[in-house]
């Protein structure tokens, strides 16, 4: 018999890529789903199975962190082996503005997780994985940061991710619960959302390219990330729940970029050259030059006329409503720790995960371009 895992936050990117890879170790996937007025599976439409299927290795539920009557009806109904806990309003910007949600799903959700576990007589079966951040660094307090290093929130979500972990690691201490938190530095994927950085700049970067939008607004281009591909961070996921007790581990590529530095690396994916003038909210982009072939190689030769005429104009600029009241401006992660303990070491570097988002947008752009004009009457007579 293969492991039952349950993840909560299971139609976001992680949610997807962390399934993809249970199922592909022999795993039943259980999973929860809050109920929207549109479909939002996605991600995860491809794993899924309907309900006369036998053996079904995806089952999803309905469900919300903030209901704790539902998450412990799951957890009873899964009797899971694994939980991980990815479930949350993972926007640093929109917990500005819905600070008590955040508190409510991200934090006490996490308390609901745990205790349902340990209402029900679980403590000695099921492991739980909390999906902890980086984001409790925030004002960083040590260059770079490890498992020791003291947190300094700086948002509502960091806020109510702090209270995730420390009661992660009381409920470990209090109850002897496999219980472990992942301090996972950013990661991205063409399947990230599209308002966090960089899939906003892959996708603009994408559309700007093939004459579908003027220019790309950003906040802060100056703060730095240590950005990873979440496929490399799911594998970290599933490691620290097969360790002989439960841990805190940050896993992150111990590189740190800033987002002036990425949009540079996504227009010469397309071999565009875009150069940056001017400070603070006067700073601009402007297309400096063009690869031709390369461009003709990423975008395709029907775009480059039309491309060549905007060298000079502005591509980049700023836009003060993505300033954040606190922002955090450095982050880089030190995986020693993982990579020793675990074993985890990741696939991808940035150029290579930029290069994936990049060639997923540009086909993605193309083909939405492509529907948009009609092209979806073409398929239906295809079809
Ligand atoms: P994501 O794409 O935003 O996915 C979040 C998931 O949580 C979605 O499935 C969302 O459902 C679900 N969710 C939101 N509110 C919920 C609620 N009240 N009850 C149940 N589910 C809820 O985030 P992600 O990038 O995959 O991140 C996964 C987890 O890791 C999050 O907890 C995030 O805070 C944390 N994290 C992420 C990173 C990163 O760089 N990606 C780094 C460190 C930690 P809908 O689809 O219905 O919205
Ligand atoms: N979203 C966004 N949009 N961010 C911008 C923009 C913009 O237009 N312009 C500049 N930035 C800056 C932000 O101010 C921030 O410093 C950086 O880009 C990264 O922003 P996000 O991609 O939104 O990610 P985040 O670092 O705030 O949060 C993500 O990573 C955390 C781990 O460190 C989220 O995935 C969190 O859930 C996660 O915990």
């Amino acid at each position: 018999m293969g492991k039952v895992a349950l993840i909560t936050g299971i139609t976001g990117q992680d949610g997807a890529y962390l399934a993809e890879y249970l199922i592909g170790l022999g795993y039943t996937v259980h999973g929860i789903k809050r109920r929207v007025s549109l479909f939002n599976t996605e991600r995860i439409d491809h794993l899924y199975d309907g309900p006369e299927v036998k053996d079904r290795k995806l089952v999803l539920h309905y469900g919300d962190l903030t209901d704790s009557m539902n998450i412990t009806r799951i957890i009873q109904e899964v009797q899971p082996d694994e939980i991980y806990n990815l479930g949350a309003m993972s926007h640093v910007k929109v917990s500005f503005e819905s600070p008590e949600y955040a508190a409510d799903a991200d934090g006490i959700g996490t308390l609901r997780v745990l205790e349902a576990v340990r209402l029900l007589g679980l403590t000695e079966k099921t492991r739980i994985y909390q999906a902890s951040t980086s984001e409790l660094y925030g004002l960083v307090q040590e260059v770079p940061q490890r498992e020791t290093t003291p947190f300094y929130p700086r948002s509502p979500y960091a806020c109510a991710k702090l209270y995730g972990y420390w009661i992660t690691v009381n409920y470990r201490e209090a109850y002897n619960m496999h219980a472990s938190n992942g301090i996972l530095f950013n990661h991205e994927s063409p399947l990230r959302g599209e308002t966090f950085v960089t899939r906003k700049i892959t996708r603009a970067a994408s559309k700007i390219a093939l004459g579908q939008q003027n220019a790309l607004y950003l906040g802060n281009m100056s703060a730095k990330r240590d950005w990873g591909h979440a496929k490399d961070y799911v594998r970290a996921m599933h490691a620290i729940l097969q360790q002989p007790a439960g841990d805190d581990y940050v896993i992150a590529t111990g590189i740190t970029t800033t987002v002036r530095d990425f949009v540079t690396m996504s227009f010469i994916y397309m071999g565009i050259e875009v150069e940056f003038k001017g400070e603070g909210v006067d700073e601009i982009g402007v297309i400096k030059s063009i690869n031709e072939d390369k461009f003709i190689e990423a975008v395709g030769a029907e775009y480059l006329d039309a491309f060549k005429a905007r060298i000079g104009q502005t591509i980049v600029a700023v836009d003060e409503r993505y300033f954040r009241p606190t922002e955090v401006e450095l982050l880089i992660g030190d995986p020693t720790k993982s990579k020793t303990v675990l074993g985890w070491e990741p696939e991808y570097d940035l150029a290579a995960l930029c290069e994936d988002m990049m060639k997923s947008d540009i086909y993605l752009m193309k083909k939405d371009a492509y529907l948009h004009k009609g092209g979806y009457k073409i398929l239906k007579n295809l079809e």
